[in-house]
């Protein structure tokens, strides 16, 4: 008889994302003359760029035509989509990462998910709080974080790191010593972005101890700040400790034609095993690798019309960005990020909790945001709202609030 991983059973609740969506959908079907404006997930609003479409529709009729047309594609990613990023994502910027350790896949949520694979069973990962919800549920799975407290909210093999507004939501070195970190900068959900000194510090101590750093750098263009690096290689030693993990969907708007890729170093080996090596046999394995026609729109990002087209698309996003931040601000809320990053975390007024205030702001205001806590217990009395609406959604969502 079968069994099924019982890991699973300990998962409390559904995805955070699906509760919400759950949520709006049962006041949606109760209220259906209501509007509802959605600032929850981090999901885009604005179509594709041109230069993107452009490369999509020509890759389409190269699959139309048995001259040109493609089957599997490498499973590690083509070679001019891996070599484009590798000029620009990392040499542009003095860092040193060849073609041969990018992975192209179909999303950072999906690396970030599965790169726990790669590490021992009895690992101890340690994580930001709040987090990502996708590096503790996957570690879940996985049966490496022990039980769960529903009283706490915290897993009792986990090493929570809390970010508050204390430390900036800047994560201070562990207490405990962990075998794995994960780091996302500029941060899901508080916004914050790390200075480079900062990252060096964590990358001295990833060497000095012997952990590995998974470096989530999906809201990598968002940063406007100088001194904010824009990947962890940019920290010296880090090819040596760290993995990062990058997306197409925050900075070209690939939410629905998936897009990513993970950067994993030659030098990153433990024991002798190239943990490079490693991610590519289970590529090899499991994946067959992001459609052609993805990953030639994906390579359109980074012609000048494509760069000048992302900057845009970005700009675009940072205006409503700065609409929240700034009108929230100017309502006497406190509020947080916005400026390095799409999310703005603002504190909950009147000492409501964060599930209290995601009522009452759907239930008054039709604004859809997304409660803290579900980020982990320190985000308890937080609450995020995206930049990633439109510019008349975010407007107006500011001024329902400003009517409440
Ligand atoms: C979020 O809202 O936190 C993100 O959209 C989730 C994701 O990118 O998977």
């Amino acid at each position: 008889m079968y069994r099924i991983n019982t890991n699973y059973q300990k998962l409390p609740g559904s995805y955070l994302f699906s509760t919400i969506a759950k949520k709006v959908a049962a006041y949606t079907e109760a209220n259906p003359d209501k509007t509802i404006i959605r600032l929850g997930i981090g999901d885009v609003t604005q179509p594709l760029t041109d230069p993107v479409i452009k490369a999509l529709h020509k890759a389409v009729d190269e699959m139309a035509d048995g001259a040109t047309f493609r089957g599997y594609a490498p499973d590690l990613g083509y070679a001019f989509l891996r070599e484009t990023i590798a000029e620009n994502d990392f040499k542009a910027r003095g860092c040193n990462i060849e073609a041969d350790e990018i992975f192209v896949s179909d999303g950072a949520k999906c690396d970030s998910g599965n790169i726990q694979e790669l590490f021992a069973a009895d690992s101890r990962i340690a994580v930001c709080d709040p987090v990502y919800p996708v590096y503790v549920d996957s570690n879940v799975m996985a049966g490496r974080t022990g039980s769960y407290d529903p009283e706490t909210g915290y897993w009792s093999d986990v090493i929570y790191m809390p970010c508050t507004e204390e430390n900036g939501f800047v994560a201070s070195l562990p207490n405990e010593m962990p075998d794995i970190i994960y780091l996302c900068f500029p941060n899901n959900p508080t916004g914050a972005a790390i200075k480079k000194a900062q990252l060096q510090e964590w990358v001295d101590y990833a060497l000095k101890n012997g952990c590995v750093i998974i470096y989530d750098a999906a809201y990598e263009a968002y940063i406007s700040e100088a001194d904010v690096p824009h990947s962890i290689y940019e920290c010296e030693g880090a090819r040596e400790c760290a993995i990062e993990i990058r997306s197409f969907s925050k900075n070209a708007g690939f939410t629905g034609l998936r897009l990513g890729y993970t950067v994993v170093p030659k030098d990153l080996t433990c024991g002798g095993a190239s943990l490079r090596d490693m991610w590519a046999r289970r590529h090899g394995t499991k994946y067959n690798g992001a459609p052609y026609i993805v990953q030639r729109a994906g390579e359109a990002c980074y012609t000048e019309e494509g760069k000048a087209s992302i900057r845009e698309l970005v700009g675009y996003y940072m205006e409503n960005a700065k609409t929240i931040h700034d009108g929230l601000k100017s309502l006497g809320y406190t509020v947080y990020g916005g400026v390095n990053s799409p999310y703005i975390w603002l504190k909950t007024p009147d000492g409501m909790s964060s599930w209290e205030f995601f009522d009452y702001l759907l239930d008054k205001a039709g604004v859809v945001g997304t409660p803290g806590s579900g980020f982990g217990p320190n985000g308890e009395g937080f609450f995020r709202l995206t930049a990633f609406g439109t510019h008349e959604n975010s407007e107006a969502a500011l001024k329902r609030i400003a009517d409440l």
